[in-house]
């Protein structure tokens, strides 16, 4: 840790706070830590720096005796990782968790920043906190997570959301004691977000909110820099952890009973790029996570861009590796793909296909797709389509076109109408129904393998579950399943969901599809 570092727990004076001027920093020198875009954009000049020591420093112990802490966690899968790191924190420190606002001593907002009405929704729950935490004064209300990291949405708390006691970003996740103590302390605004490339920090404690399933960060950040993400900014750069502590963290989940679990990152097909002493990629990694005893390793998301021939090779070989792979495509057009910044081609992606699709001919694919990026013809809009009929994705996250602060696509014009883009979106989604219905109605009458997680949300008296693939199952079978693997037949398809008849619990060496 360098001293700019240990130096930046940030003490903002709202009075202060509240003036006009946008350029805090002349009143609070060195302990005084905003987001910087300028920083943030900057790539590769320092080092990425692996610490193996965390721990919480004596003078902390204890601090949550006898307190509550409550994380609302926005976004994906990367941020609820996070939010287990926080709980595990929090619970180090003595705190216990609570399921409501209403009686908790800190509440955290975990956000997400990808699209405006992500913000949004965290800008209007600020809003519901103001009450509480007037009636209340000694709660402490947090801000993390990715919008954090963005200097325009640190400015806009600052200047209307005095209710918040501290914003802190992805970078400063274990500072977690230290800003709380602030907070204590102060009783003034703390922010601490560090717009460095960002550390990885090994041995933080981990509270997951599950146990059959588990999710592992394989690596951190992103470098691609899509034109229309926030990523990059908000996560710093590309950086992975090394194999060994990766394979030690999934020994350990596999001996705690764990059934499955996902690997993390932006953009997992870049693992081990940044390595300059190891030649160790994606497809190594799967090869020595294929011989650990865990029925489903997956991992996401993928870029059509890294990925590479041997992870195709290893994939095949199928074993606990999940035939399911999300290649998130974004655009059909290949003119629209190069003003995204992707760096394939609508034919370089449908080739990529085609070698998975040989490799692995069960394979489910599924993707994310933006309509109404700037410029975007009808035609162009209409190529989309006839690449989702002709992959036969059998899901898709589709989403309207957001424009975003600092990223170079928020200097194109806007141009395409809001009823345009809901038109388009509209007319996908139809096509994602009608691919997804179509999918599940190959289930109906065979036999599926599920990982049993629970009791399902509409129906108590029912058990729910997903395949390898990722299709949601429910069926009726003792609760003394849960968490095990087991054989159920389908009887019937819906368009998200397959209901099924319990046969039997899987055996050990037993894989179907
Ligand atoms: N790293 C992943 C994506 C993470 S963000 C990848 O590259 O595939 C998840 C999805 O949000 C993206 O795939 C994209 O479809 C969507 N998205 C990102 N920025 C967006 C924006 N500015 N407007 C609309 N959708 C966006
Ligand atoms: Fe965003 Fe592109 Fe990185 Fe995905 S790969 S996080 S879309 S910049
Ligand atoms: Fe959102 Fe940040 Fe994830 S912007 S999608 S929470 S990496």
């Amino acid at each position: 840790m360098n001293e700019e570092q240990r130096l930046s727990t940030g003490q903002v004076n709202t009075d202060l706070a509240n003036k006009e001027e946008k350029d805090y920093s002349q009143y609070f020198q060195t302990v005084y830590t905003p987001p910087s875009l300028k920083k943030a954009r900057r790539r590769g000049k320092e080092e990425v720096s692996y610490f193996d020591d965390f721990e919480i420093e004596e003078r902390f112990e204890g601090m949550g005796n006898g307190r509550k802490f409550y994380i609302r966690t926005y976004g994906c899968q990367m941020n609820e990782h996070d939010t287990e790191v926080m709980a595990g924190i929090f619970t180090a420190l003595g705190y216990e968790p609570t399921t409501t606002v209403d009686d908790a001593n800190i509440i955290l907002l975990n956000t997400c920043a990808i699209r405006e009405n992500a913000e949004n929704k965290v800008f209007g729950e600020l809003g519901h906190l103001k009450p509480l935490k007037q009636r209340n004064p000694d709660i402490l209300i947090g801000v993390c997570g990715c919008m954090s990291q963005q200097e325009s949405v640190v400015n806009k708390i600052l200047q209307t959301y005095d209710q918040v006691d501290m914003v802190f970003g992805t970078h400063n996740i274990h500072r977690l004691p230290n800003i709380i103590h602030e907070a204590y302390m102060s009783k003034e605004m703390v922010l601490e977000v560090w717009s460095k490339e960002g550390d990885i920090i090994e041995n933080l404690p981990k509270k997951r909110l599950g146990n059959i399933k588990a999710w592992v960060n394989i690596m951190y950040g992103c470098d691609k820099f899509c034109t229309y993400c926030i990523v990059p900014f908000t996560r710093g750069k590309e950086r992975s952890r090394r194999p060994e502590d990766i394979i030690q963290e999934v020994r350990h989940l596999a001996a705690q009973g764990y059934q499955e679990i996902t690997l993390l990152g932006q953009n997992v097909n870049a693992y081990g790029k940044d390595f300059d002493d190891l030649n160790y990629r994606l497809a190594d990694l799967m090869a020595d996570l294929r011989r650990i005893d865990i029925p489903r390793v997956r991992f996401t998301t993928s870029h059509p861009w890294d990925f590479d021939d041997e992870l195709i090779e290893v994939l095949a070989k199928g074993g606990n590796l999940v035939e399911h792979i999300h290649l998130p495509v974004q655009s059909g057009s290949s003119s629209i793909l190069k003003i995204m910044g992707r760096a394939y081609t609508r034919e370089s992606y449908l080739e990529l296909v085609g070698k998975i699709r040989k490799a692995i001919p069960n394979v489910a694919l599924t993707t994310d797709i933006i309509v109404g990026f700037p410029n975007e013809t009808d035609e162009q809009f209409e190529e989309t389509m006839t690449l989702y009929e002709e992959v036969g994705f059998e899901m898709a996250y589709t989403y309207i076109y957001s424009p975003r602060d600092g990223t170079p696509a928020e200097k194109m014009k806007d141009n395409i109408p809001m009823e345009v883009k809901k038109e388009r979106l509209q007319r996908l989604n139809n096509l994602v129904n009608e691919y997804a219905a179509e999918a599940m109605k190959q289930f109906e009458g065979q036999v599926v393998e599920v990982l049993v997680e629970g009791e399902s949300k509409r129906n108590d008296e029912v058990l729910s579950g997903y395949t390898r693939k990722s299709k949601l199952v429910n069926f009726k079978a003792p609760k003394s399943v849960i968490g095990k693997l087991v054989n159920v037949k389908i009887t019937e398809a819906k368009t998200w969901s397959l209901d099924g008849e319990f046969l039997h619990v899987v055996e050990k060496d037993e894989v179907l599809n």
